[in-house]
Formats: C-alpha cells, structure tokens, sequence
C-alpha cells in the first residue's frame, strides 16, 4: 500500500484487478436495501468504487482494525463522492462486541488468510450474531479444499504468508471454516470461482 504527503489515501493495486469481478458477485446476492457492513476494508478502495454502483438503498459501512487506515478510507469515500458510505469505524473482527449491531449483509476480502485463525473465528461468530436471518455473508480470497491447496499459485502464496507470520495462512474451506461458521448459525449458501484461484463464498444467517 502507498500515500502521498498529506493525502491519507493509500492504495491496494490488488483492488483495482479484483473489484469487478467482486462486484459482479455482490450484484447478485445483496439485498436492494439495507446496511452492508464491510470488515477489514484495508485502503477503501473497493467502498469507494462498489458503493456508487450498488442499489441505491444501501448503505456501505466500512470499518478496519487498524486506526490509521480510517481516514485513508473516508478520503477515498469523499474522492468518490458517494452519500452511501458511512465514516469507517474501528473495528476488530476478533472482538466479541462490534461497533454494529445489526447488518443486512456483511463482507470481507482477504482478512482470514492475513491474520490469525481467531480472527477467522471471530468474523464467523461476528456474522451470525449481526446479520439479520437470512442475511449473506460475503468472503473474498483464497480458500483450499478438502484441506488441499486449489492450485499451485495458493501454495506457493501460503508458504509465503506463513514465513511473514507462523499465525497467517490459507484457511480451508471444509474443514477449517465450515465448523465454526455452523456453529455461528451460517449456512452455506454458494462457493463461487473468481479470477486468480480465488473465491468468493457466500453463507447465510439461519431463518
Ligand atoms: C490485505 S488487507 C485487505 C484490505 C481490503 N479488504 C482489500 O481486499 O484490499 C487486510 C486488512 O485487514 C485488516 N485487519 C487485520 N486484522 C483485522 C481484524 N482483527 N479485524 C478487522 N480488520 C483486520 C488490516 O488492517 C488490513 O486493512
């Protein structure tokens, strides 16, 4: 990530080559109306272009653990233009209390693989106890399977990761994930291939 002096945008080159495609799948699973609440949303660069082209009646909430990403994050929210993004909010996805207590949807790109696996655990729990029934939650990132790798490229990636920190990693899907987002009361709803062997995974807050 990069800022300019005085400017506290940074910017993710990553956003800009998925945004669409992760736009394309929020298209299709949000609710026209309601209150997206967006986790770890890092430089604000995919509130800032998803919002706008979102139907009117949401709301965008961004949010990140890190208190010097908020301002970078509510620049990029002005620059954009759109009256639909909330101001970021500190928040902790491994905190048992959020900042948010109701959702309409909640999403998250690449936190479970930069972060240890209690944040995995706490964004879960988070989900299940925010979003209204029904309500999808949105995960965007590299995820294995069956405790294996997808391709080579996440492999690699993952060795990566966990020189940077023993507690990162790619989590797997079935036998990582699953378990804890059953027991926050999230049912599987979609498991979608996005470019660069990532997913997108979509679970739902029981009825
Ligand atoms: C790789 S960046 C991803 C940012 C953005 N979602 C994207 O896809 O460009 C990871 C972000 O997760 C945030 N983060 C790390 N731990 C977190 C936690 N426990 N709760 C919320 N955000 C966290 C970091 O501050 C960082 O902004």
């Amino acid at each position: 990530m990069s800022a300019e002096a005085n400017d506290p945008r940074r910017y993710a080159p990553a956003t800009t080559r998925n945004r669409e495609a992760i736009l394309d799948v929020l298209r299709r699973v949000l609710p026209p109306e309601g209150l997206l609440l967006e986790i770890a949303s890092g430089t604000g660069e995919h509130a800032a272009f998803m919002a706008p082209a979102l139907p009117e009646g949401l709301r965008w909430q961004p949010s990140d653990a890190e208190p010097l990403a908020l301002a970078g994050i509510d620049a990029h929210a002005r620059a954009a233009g759109s009256g639909r993004i909330e101001p970021a909010l500190l928040l902790d996805a491994a905190s048992p209390t959020w900042p948010v207590p109701r959702a309409d949807a909640v999403f998250a790109a690449n936190l479970v693989h930069i972060a240890p696996f209690r944040v995995a655990e706490g964004l879960l729990d988070g989900a299940g106890r925010v979003l209204v029934p029904g309500g999808p939650l949105v995960l965007y990132g590299p995820f294995k399977r069956q405790g294996a790798h997808t391709a080579a490229s996440n492999d690699a990636f993952d060795w990566q990761l966990r020189l940077q920190n023993p507690a990162w990693g790619v989590r797997c899907l079935d036998t990582e994930m699953a378990p804890v987002a059953a027991a926050a009361g999230l049912v599987l709803d979609a498991v979608i291939p996005m470019p660069a062997n990532n997913l997108t995974v979509i679970w739902r807050r029981q009825r």
